[in-house]
C-alpha cells in the first residue's frame, strides 16, 4: 500500500508521477544543465525515466524514506518537474527539485517548495536541508527566497559518479523560521555570482 497523496495550492499540483510522464521526464533530462547540475544517470536514457516513475517513486512512497512528487499546473496538466523530499534523520529531510526548462522563470518551483514546506513542517519535519553543486545559483535562488540560511561550502555528498569530488553549497530552513516575513534585518546572506568560489563546470557532455 502506497502512503502516496497530493497537494495543491498557489497554482501548483505535487502529485505521484504517472506512466504518461515519461516522455517529458526523460526529454527533460538529456540536457546539458541536468547533466552539470542533477546526480541522474549519464547518458540519460529512456528506461531510466521509466525506471524513475514506474519503480523509483513507488518505492519511496512506499517504503517511508521520503516523498516524491510530479509537480504541474493542474491535475491533468503535464509533469513540468520533479519535486523530492529525503529523509536523512527522523525529523530532518533533504529536498531535491528539477524544474524542466519551459517551465522556468516564473516562479513555480519557489511555489511547489513552499507547499511541500507547509506540509512538511506540520507532519514531523523539524529541519530541511538543500545541497547544490557551488554555483548553482538558480537552485540557491528557490531556497534564498523561501528563507533558507546558507552554511557554507563542502565537499558534494555524492559518493560515486561525475560529481563525486566537486564543492557544494549547504542551506537549511528550520520550521521555527518558515514562512517568516523577511526584511533587511533577517533575511539571511547568500552569495552572489562571483562572490564565492564555484566548482568548475563539467567537460560539456
Ligand atoms: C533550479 C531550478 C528549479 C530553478 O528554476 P527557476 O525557474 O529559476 O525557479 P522558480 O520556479 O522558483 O522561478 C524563479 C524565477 O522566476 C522569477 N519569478 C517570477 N515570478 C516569481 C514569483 N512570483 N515568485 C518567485 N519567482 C518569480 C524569479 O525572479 C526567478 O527568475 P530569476 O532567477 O531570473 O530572477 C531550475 O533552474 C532547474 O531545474 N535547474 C536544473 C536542475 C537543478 O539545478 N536543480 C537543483 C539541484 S540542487
Amino acid at each position: 500500500m502506497t502512503r502516496a497523496f497530493a497537494l495543491g495550492g498557489d497554482g501548483v499540483v505535487l502529485d505521484l508521477p504517472r506512466e504518461g510522464d515519461i516522455d517529458a521526464l526523460y526529454a527533460a533530462c538529456t540536457t546539458p544543465l541536468v547533466h552539470e547540475t542533477l546526480n541522474v544517470p549519464w547518458p540519460y536514457e529512456r528506461p531510466h525515466a521509466e525506471g524513475f516513475i514506474r519503480e523509483y517513486a513507488p518505492t519511496v512512497w512506499a517504503s517511508g524514506v521520503g516523498e516524491v512528487f510530479a509537480v504541474r499546473e493542474s491535475a491533468d496538466g503535464p509533469m513540468l518537474g520533479t519535486l523530492e523530499l529525503r529523509r536523512t534523520a527522523p525529523t530532518v529531510g533533504n529536498l531535491g527539485f528539477h524544474l524542466f526548462e519551459q517551465a522556468r522563470g516564473r516562479g513555480l518551483m519557489t511555489r511547489a517548495v513552499a507547499l511541500l514546506l507547509d506540509w512538511a513542517f506540520a507532519h514531523g519535519y523539524e529541519r530541511i536541508t538543500w545541497e547544490a553543486i557551488a554555483g548553482n545559483h538558480a537552485s540557491a535562488g528557490v531556497a534564498r527566497r523561501l528563507g533558507f540560511t546558507f552554511d557554507g561550502e563542502a565537499p558534494s555528498s555524492v559518493t560515486s559518479g561525475r560529481h563525486l569530488g566537486r564543492a557544494s553549497w549547504l542551506a537549511h530552513l528550520d520550521k521555527a523560521q518558515h514562512g517568516l516575513e523577511l526584511d533587511a534585518h533577517n533575511r539571511p546572506w547568500w552569495p552572489r555570482p562571483g562572490e564565492l568560489p564555484e566548482a568548475a563546470p563539467l567537460p560539456r557532455p
